[in-house]
């Protein structure tokens, strides 16, 4: 029988011997330090501490002693792991520290560099001036209407009573659209709204219907071959001159303040009678008319603004519609957007409504609203 081993071979587990050990763990301790990331730092963990490691190989090592000697090798080995550790995260910390600091200085914001701002937008002055007029009716208990764009000739000439031989219908007015027998055109104004309107409710009817219109004009600084109209129609029974009156007069105030409206006898063959309206001028109340000293560029020293135009329902666009003379009557009324806009806020040229310059609608929008 064989008793304990007690002089166990120092060449077999030199990978325990002390100095060998120590040897380990400088290398070890001189490769943590030359790590200089922490990713180069990972794989000195690795190759120091893990599993193939000469550390963890020489640990193996240790069942294979006896007694004594595997614990003072279990001791030696344990404390050569336990520095090891030791020093790899303190040099963890430190890199992680330099890196964190690396990067926030990498990927600071300089709060005080010029942007590239982006230009504010503004209302477009039509729709500004159309939501407001809406605004007006809409508070005296109307609807707003809507009709096409294109329109067939019965709706835009028939039913408003302009005979075939209308010189609107020419082609040098109207935009009409091929196949120019198919009799359908741009709408020349907002009035077909009317017609829309009339025959798809009955009397009571209260509407007003803003909306572009197209002429074959020329464009230029006072005409646009697309421009804006804002149509009414009050349609009930006993309906008179003088409601259309005081609701011109209603709209001329809240659009411009303290302002009068006058009529002067006109022709339209889709009312009867008709008139003109025009506006007393808003910025000179007519002062200068008798004051060459100081002329008005807003009426041009006339007193009067010339607005749109109005009258009775002519009873045949009525029955055209279907609507029972006897026992209905009404007043309409159309005036240009473009052109309200034009002498409300002294815009000097129409082109400005279409060519997209935000400065220009910015103009308007300042003092308008
Ligand atoms: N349609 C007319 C135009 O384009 C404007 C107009 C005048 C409309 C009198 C009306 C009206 O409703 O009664 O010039």
């Amino acid at each position: 029988m064989s008793g304990p081993n007690t002089n166990y071979d120092p060449v077999q587990v030199s990978a325990l011997d002390e100095a060998r050990v120590e040897a380990r763990v400088a290398e070890a301790l001189a490769a943590i330090e030359g790590a200089t990331t922490t990713a180069e730092l990972k794989a000195v963990r690795i190759a120091h501490t893990g599993d193939r490691s000469p550390l963890a190989l020489a640990n193996r090592e240790i069942g294979a002693l006896p007694p004594q000697a595997r614990k003072d090798a279990g001791k030696r080995i344990g404390s050569a792991r336990g520095r090891v550790n030791q020093a790899l995260a303190a040099r963890h910390e430190e890199l992680a520290a330099a890196e964190l600091e690396a990067a926030l200085v990498a990927e600071r914001v300089d709060v005080t560099l010029p942007v590239v701002a982006h230009p504010r937008g503004a209302m477009h002055p039509l729709t500004a001036l159309i939501e407001k007029a809406s605004d007006v009716f809409v508070s005296m208990g109307w609807e707003i209407a809507e009709g096409p764009e294109a329109e067939s000739e019965w709706f835009n000439f028939d039913a408003l009573n302009l005979g075939t031989d209308h010189p609107a219908r020419a082609l040098q007015d109207t935009l009409w659209l091929d196949p120019v027998s198919d009799g359908k055109c741009m709408r020349t104004a907002t009035s077909p709204v009317q017609i829309h309107t009339l025959l798809s409710k009955r009397p009571p009817v209260r509407i007003i219907s803003p909306g572009k219109v197209f002429r074959a004009d020329e464009y230029d600084a006072t005409h646009l071959p697309v421009f804006h109209q804002i149509e009414g129609l009050y349609v009930d029974r006993g309906v008179t001159m003088a409601h259309l009156k005081g609701t011109l007069d209603a709209f001329a105030r809240a659009m411009f303040g303290d302002v009068r409206t006058r009529f002067r006898p006109h022709y339209f063959p889709f009312t009867e009678p008709s008139a003109e309206v025009d506006l007393e001028c808003f910025v000179c109340h007519g002062a200068s008319v008798a004051d060459p000293e100081h002329p008005c560029r807003t009426c041009r020293s006339e007193g009067w603004i010339e607005w749109g135009g109005c009258g009775i329902v002519n009873p045949r666009v009525l029955t055209a519609c279907g609507v029972d003379t006897d026992e209905f009557s009404g007043f309409a009324f159309g005036m240009g957007i473009d052109r309200t806009v034009m002498f409300r806020n002294n815009a000097p040229d129409m082109r400005g409504f279409v060519e997209g310059d935000v400065r220009f609608s910015r103009s308007l929008l300042g003092g308008a609203r």
